[in-house]
Order: C-alpha cells, then sequence, then structure tokens
C-alpha cells in the first residue's frame, strides 16, 4: 500500500552488495503520530521487535521471525545455532500460528542444507514467505471483493444508499501483514474498484490497533470510515448500520473455531443476534491443522499495564503516556479471544470463500490438511 504516494510493505531486507545487512520494519508502536523505520540487526533485535510489538498481526511476526532466522545465522549457521534462534523466537508470542508455522519452513529449507549454504538460502526463504504472504492477501480480496459488491447490488435494487458498512475489529490490514492485509483486502479492492465502502473501526482497547492502525491506514487509502468505541458494535448492528462484519485471526481451527483480537467473540455474538453476516479472513498459514477445538489456543496474557495505561499526544504535540486507574487496581489482560465456528459466516482464503467447517476446510486444503 502507499505511504505519503509511495509504495510501501511492512518489512524489508536492507540491501548491500553482499548479503543484506539488517531488516527494516515500521515501527508501530510510534503510528499514527509518526512513521519510523527501525533496522533490525540481530536475532535479539527481531525477537524483541515481535514481543513489544513494533511488528504484530500473525502474517507479520511470521515474516519478521523468518527474516530473524537469517540475521541469527550470519556468523554461525549450525544446527545448534538455527535449533536455539527457532526456540528464541518461538517464545516471543503465544498465539498466533503463523509464527510457527514460518519458523518451520524455514527449518525445512535450511536443515537439509550444508552450513556455508544456509545464510544465503535463509534470506531467499524469508522474502519468498514475504511475497507469498503479499499473494495470499491479494487473493483475500479477490474472494472478498464480491461479498461487498453483492450487498452494495442489493442495496441498490431496494432503492437504498448502496454504501457498504463493514465493521472490523484490531487491526488486520496492510500493517499487519506484508501488504495488503486480510480484513481490509476485500475493503481496499472494493473501494479501489469503485464501490461505496465504509468501515466502522473498533477502538480495539487495551493497545488500540483499530483506533492508531486501521483508522491511519484507512485515512490514508482515503477510505471513508468512522472510529467507534469497542462497545459501539452492537447498536449499530441494531439499527442495521452494519451490512457486514469483517476481522481477521490469528490461529484457525481445523474445525473453523477462530481465535483472535479480544472482543471478536462478543462482535460475533452480536452479529448472530441481528442476522449480520460474520466473516473471517484467514490466510491458509492461520490455519493450526493441529487443532479442533477453539479452546485448545493459548491465549496471550500481557501485561496489566497495558489496560491501565494509554499513549498518546498530548494538545502540546508530545508523545505522552497517561495512568487512567489507580495506581494499585490490578489489570488483566487477555489478549484474544475464540468464536466459536458455528457464529461464523464464512472464511475468505486465498483459495475462495468456506465454510468454517472441518469437512469443508479439508476440501479446500487438502495438502494442508494431511
Ligand atoms: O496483538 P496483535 O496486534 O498482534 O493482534 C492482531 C490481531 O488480532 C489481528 O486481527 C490478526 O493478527 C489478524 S492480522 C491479519
Amino acid at each position: 500500500m502507499k505511504v505519503d504516494g509511495t509504495p510501501t510493505r511492512t518489512i524489508w531486507p536492507v540491501p548491500s552488495e553482499g548479503a543484506p545487512v539488517a531488516v527494516r520494519i515500521i515501527d508501530q508502536t510510534r503510528l499514527p503520530h509518526a512513521f519510523v523505520t527501525v533496522d533490525l540487526l540481530t536475532l535479539e533485535d527481531a525477537a524483541r521487535a515481535i514481543a513489544d510489538m513494533l511488528v504484530r498481526g500473525a502474517p507479520l511476526i511470521g515474516a519478521t521471525a523468518a527474516y530473524g532466522m537469517a540475521l541469527a545465522i550470519r556468523e554461525d549457521a549450525s544446527d545448534g545455532r538455527l535449533g536455539a534462534a527457532y526456540e528464541t523466537l518461538l517464545a516471543t508470542r503465544p498465539t498466533a500460528v503463523n509464527l510457527r508455522w514460518a519458523l518451520d519452513e524455514m527449518m525445512g529449507a535450511l536443515r537439509p542444507l550444508r552450513e556455508e549454504e544456509r545464510p544465503a538460502a535463509a534470506w531467499r526463504r524469508a522474502a519468498a514467505i514475504c511475497d507469498e504472504d503479499v499473494e495470499i492477501c491479494r487473493m483475500i480480496g479477490v474472494h472478498g471483493r464480491p461479498l461487498i459488491e453483492e450487498i452494495a447490488e442489493r442495496k441498490r435494487a431496494r432503492g437504498q444508499d448502496p454504501t457498504v458498512n463493514v465493521l472490523t475489529h484490531c487491526n488486520a490490514g496492510w500493517l499487519a501483514t506484508v501488504d495488503w492485509g486480510t480484513a481490509t483486502s476485500p475493503v481496499y479492492q472494493a473501494h479501489d474498484a469503485g464501490v461505496a465502502v465504509h468501515v466502522w473501526v473498533d477502538e480495539t482497547r487495551p493497545r488500540s490497533q483499530g483506533a492508531a492502525l486501521t483508522s491511519w491506514e484507512l485515512l490514508n487509502h482515503g477510505v471513508p470510515h468512522h472510529l467507534i468505541t469497542d462497545n459501539s458494535g452492537g447498536l449499530l448492528m441494531m439499527r442495521g448500520l452494519v451490512d457486514l462484519v469483517i476481522v481477521g485471526t490469528d490461529r484457525t481451527t481445523a474445525a473453523g473455531d477462530v481465535c483472535n483480537k479480544i472482543g471478536t467473540y462478543l462482535k460475533a455474538l452480536a452479529a448472530k443476534d441481528n442476522g449480520v453476516p460474520f466473516y473471517v479472513a484467514l490466510p491458509s498459514p492461520t490455519i493450526d491443522f493441529r487443532l479442533t477445538d477453539g479452546m485448545d489456543i493459548p491465549i496471550e496474557e500481557r501485561s496489566g499495564d497495558e489496560v491501565k495505561w494509554v499513549h498518546g499526544r498530548d494538545s502540546e504535540g508530545r508523545d505522552t503516556r497517561v495512568l487512567i486507574a489507580p495506581e494499585g487496581t490490578p489489570a488483566a489482560n487477555h489478549a484474544f479471544d475464540v468464536t466459536p465456528a458455528r457464529l461464523v459466516t464464512g472464511l475468505i482464503t486465498e483459495r475462495g470463500v468456506v465454510a468454517a467447517d472441518r469437512g469443508a476446510i479439508a476440501e479446500l486444503f487438502p495438502d494442508r490438511a494431511a
């Protein structure tokens, strides 16, 4: 997507004459007020960027981990170093399965090679993982765009304003991937094709990925949107102001239970009660074929400080943090929840839209399911 008119990905190697010298990322903790890039030079830099959420979003976590492996084996590409790097990166965040998927892809590509061949192969495989993610997300848009177009047509046929109102939660936009985003890809592609789309952006407490990141993306791309508090969706659905919900996912089981940012489940319940279609944009590396029950997905618990302290810019233009609860109040911070498959209207994948159902998912991805 474009930043100030320049096509930009969320992660890219910094080229030099030989192998890349670093991996450049956008520091998402500084958005929306400052666009700052950071160079990752070591395995530890990559691990810290994931754990501290300079990069976040399931596909981008995977891409960063892949490059983290390339950074890790620059000097020492032995089996021992590979294994240690794998464990360090895997421990950074527990919920998004793309992390394990990307690390397994890297191990599969590197282990069979001789040590001296591994560093160059690692840069190549990490770059390929990024390119594959871009194509997956583009195809999610290709398959998701007709859902938006059909609603616009239906509204027009009824003599209504054809603008399609999409509600989304968290940031499943291009910042969460390498490009395009998952939940936002159908929105961007519909908008670019001239379909009138408007997005309700959930603020997404506690880290406010909706307010800080999704709003910034949509504003940059010129997509009409409104930022709303996390509790507004139910009322908007009751009033007929939401035509469909599209969210992303950090891990979806083989049976279609969807784990995503905390608060997603409540939106799915409200959507079900109001007859609003609830779709999940799902890149296939986010499917965990080892699990069938969403309750088995590990839910990350982060520091309570993220609930009590809010980041922002004050009226003098200074970036600052403020405490919004009594200092002594303990806070719990469960980062994700699970939406059962029965509440999901469909999964928008790179191979098409499929029911959130074990048989249907296995039929669409026989290669992965096996
Ligand atoms: O904690 P985060 O910001 O990494 O959580 C991100 C989400 O929950 C996204 O919705 C999910 O990763 C899908 S990203 C395409």
